[in-house]
This record gives C-alpha cells, structure tokens and sequence, in this order.
C-alpha cells in the first residue's frame, strides 16, 4: 500500500491547483462481481486490473475461503472457477469476513444462499450497522432461512439450501440488492425475476452476459430475469478505470484555477455518469475522447479544465431517478456545490443515511467544519455558493467518500485541513494521496 495513504491523519494545502495525466485504480464495482462470476464459472478467468479497494481484497479473501484457488501477479488476477456447485467448506460451515464491504455481503449471499452449507458472513463495525433486510426478505422468498442480529444486521449465518425461483419487485433501487437476487437465480430451479423501481447500475446485467448467461432485460418496465443451472463459461476481462474515484479529480480540475486533468481509461457505463451531466451543466468543461466498448462496457478518457460554475436562476434540484446514478458521487458534489455560483438541491438521497457512514450528516458536518453554510434535509441538502471555505481538521467518520471529497475541499479551501482516519481511502482507492500529490504542486499533502 502507497506509504501517505498509511499514515492516520493527512494534512492538506489549499488554493492549488491540479495538472497532469493519470490513471485511476480498476472499478470496484466490476471488480466485485468479475470475481464472484469467475468463481462460479467453469474453467479458468483471468482479470487484468482487478482494483485495489480494500473491498475488493475482502471479495477475493472470501472466495478463497470458499475454496477456489485465486493466483494474483502484479497485472492480474487469475480464478479457477469450479462451476455452480464448486464452493466447499469444511463440516458444512464456512466463516467469512466482509470487511467494509457491502457489496462483498450482499452479492456473495445471493451465491451464499445456493451452498449445501450454512456460511456465517461478517464485516466491520460500519458493515454491521447497515441494512440487511433488503437481501434477506427476497432470499427467504427463495427458500433459504437467514439468522441475523435483530433480523435484519450482519453477522449473517446463512443456511444455504435448493432454492426456488421468484418473481421479485424490489423497493429499493439498489444494485447490490439485484445482483443478490440474480446470483441467486443462476441456481434456482426455473426462471426468477427482478424488478426495480428505478433504473441502478447495470454491470450485473452486462456481466452475465459476458459469462454466456440466460439473461433477458426489458428496458421499458426496469425488469430483467434470469434462468437457473445453465453453466457459465470464464472469461478474459480488463477492468476498466472507476469512474467513482475519478470523480474527486474531475471535481478538483473543475473548480481549482488554472487546472487541466487527462484520466485515462474510465468506465462511461451511462448508469455512472450522472455526475459527469450534471457537472457539465452547471457549465463544467469535461469532455470523453476515444469512445469505445469494452465486454459491453462503455470506456474512454476523460479531458477535464477549469471553469467557472452557476446553476440555473432559481437552483439546480438533483433528485428522483438521477440519484442512484450518482449516489457515490454527492459527497464530492457537495463540495462541489460551495463553488458553485447560487443555489444547488440533493433530494432523493435518505439511502446516503446508510452508507459506510451517514453521509448527509458527515458532508453537513465537514462543510461547517470549514467555515461552510450547508442546509441539511432528511433526504438530501442545499448548499449555495461560491463559499470561501476556511482550513480546519475534518473527521472523515471512518469513511472513504467523506475522507477523498474533504481532501479535495481542503484544495480547494484557504489554509490547512487536516483530514483524520486518512487510511479509510484504501477502502476503495488506496492510491488516492500518492495520486493527489503527483498533481499538485510539491508539498500541498504531507
Ligand atoms: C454498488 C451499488 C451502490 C453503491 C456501492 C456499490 C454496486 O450501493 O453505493 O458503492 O457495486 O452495486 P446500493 O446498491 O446499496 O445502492
């Protein structure tokens, strides 16, 4: 791990300025689920620039547990899947650790959920205040029984079992819901449904394609479904850049003077590019140049310059279908915000109250913090600018998104800010301050 990103607390210079070229770690969520895919195929898979979260690294460690052999080399990870029943545990009980994860629990039970063992699966202390009745309710649909603490937090002890397909309408537009589901469906006995009530981010969808899946989707309803048995054949996948870590340098390059950033090789995937549309239209000058499709996914670079933001006369309202599309982003849009010229609104977004952290109380925290006004809602906030943000020590709550958008207001504000629990960023982007320094100007991160 990058030696800056080891120390607890990072300290920040502001009213700098960002250039350069650079390329940002493999995206975490294709990651997490090329890895639990391959695992399951039939034969070998390899996958050039698997990202280096944490997360991901909590996914890995809980396939080997499962007994698939993983061998990892600097430029790739190769996973020798052993097919739908290749999972084993040793006297019918396997302990899994999810860290940070939610992807990592929520996913790997829907595969969890089809073992003919019980597995028990845990994480942090952050992990195990976030809600679990989302991917217990449909599971026990499918005929598996869940433990949980209080019904509905990890640890999860999962009593994997044959299970029968549903037709499934979920109340939550969560990616990580429906690709528990349809992970369960690979192994269900027919063919399951799923139904969102608005569009999420659809790697799953794409993904199981790659893999030679029975995989249907109709856009015009939010529904897909997916057949139960049928073998999946292993891939050659290259991961492309996370368009979620690039969105704390196309934020810094938009509102610091006299920056220009090049990140090359990102995912485009139009499920996560929200953030890209609504920076442009509040005047952001943030181009993609060499377009292309990569196993589905749309990839290309990202040129971004400064500019001078304002939204539209009576605000800009960023809510309804728009948010799943960028819920990972509204930490770094909330700074983004202060240096926006009038009024900008995130409503729509109660589910960033259980994040790794509850991130409409830390932005509105970390925003006071710096001197910032900030009007907090139980769904969302407003924040009007452009803001002077002053220098001071902001607590990241242990969560990276709070830890990387605070880093780039600390840029962004007069004076020093001091970022504390810095090393939560390895959660998701472990190269993040060792990136941050080669872009600005000598000594602005120490
Ligand atoms: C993810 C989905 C989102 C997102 C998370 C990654 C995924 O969570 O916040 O960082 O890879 O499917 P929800 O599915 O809970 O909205």
């Amino acid at each position: 791990m990058p030696e800056v990103a080891m120390s607890r607390s990072i300290r920040i210079k502001g009213l700098s300025r960002v250039n350069g070229t650079l390329s940002v770690p493999g995206d975490k969520s294709i990651s997490h689920r090329v890895a639990m895919l391959a695992a399951v195929a039939a034969g070998r898979s390899e996958i050039r620039r698997f990202a280096s979260s944490v997360d991901c690294r909590s996914t890995l460690d809980c396939i080997k547990a499962l007994g698939i052999n993983i061998g990892e080399s600097e430029d790739r990870v190769v996973i020798d899947g052993c097919g739908l029943d290749g999972f084993r545990a040793q006297d019918g009980l396997v302990r899994l650790e999810a860290g940070n994860s939610g992807s990592t629990i929520r996913m790997l039970s829907g595969l969890l959920a089809a073992q003919p063992f019980t597995s028990v699966i845990d994480g942090d202390a952050s992990l195990r205040r976030r809600p679990m009745r989302r991917i217990i309710e449909p599971l026990n649909l499918m005929g598996c029984r869940i433990d949980a603490r209080e019904s509905r937090f990890a640890p999860l002890t999962i009593h994997g079992t044959r299970l029968a397909a549903i037709d499934y309408v979920s109340p939550v537009a969560s990616a990580q819901v429906k690709t528990c589901v349809l992970f369960a469906g690979l192994f269900a006995n027919g063919q399951t449904s799923f139904t969102e009530p608005a569009p999420s981010r659809n790697h799953t969808e794409l993904m199981l394609a790659e893999f030679g899946a029975r995989f249907d989707k109709s856009e015009a309803d939010n529904r897909m479904s997916i057949e139960g048995g049928a073998e999946l054949r292993p891939v050659e996948y290259s991961v492309p850049g996370d368009v979620s870590s690039s969105a704390f340098f196309m934020a810094a390059a938009t509102v610091l003077a006299d920056s220009q950033l090049i990140i090359r090789d990102v995912n485009l995937n139009p499920s996560r590019t929200a953030f890209i549309d609504v920076l442009n239209d509040l005047g952001a000058n943030i181009q993609v140049e060499n377009l292309a499709l990569r196993h589905n996914e749309p990839v290309g670079d990202i040129r971004v310059a400064s500019r001078e933001l304002k939204s539209e006369k009576r605000g800009t309202v960023i809510a309804g279908t728009t948010i799943p599309n960028l819920i990972d982003e509204i930490p770094i849009l909330a700074v983004v915000g202060s240096q926006v010229e009038g009024r900008l609104e995130v409503r729509d977004a109660r589910e960033l109250r259980v994040k790794e952290s509850d991130r409409i109380r830390s932005v509105v925290a970390a925003i006071k913090s710096l001197g910032g006004e900030i009007e907090e809602f139980e769904d969302g906030f407003a924040i009007e600018g452009p803001q002077r943000l002053r220098g001071a020590t902001i607590e990241s709550a242990g969560d990276h998104r709070i830890a990387m958008a605070f880093t780039i207001a600390g840029l962004v504000a007069e004076g020093s800010t001091e970022i504390s629990d810095a090393n939560c960023v390895a959660v998701s982007f472990p190269e993040f301050y060792d990136l941050v320094a080669a872009i600005t100007p000598h000594g602005t991160v120490s």
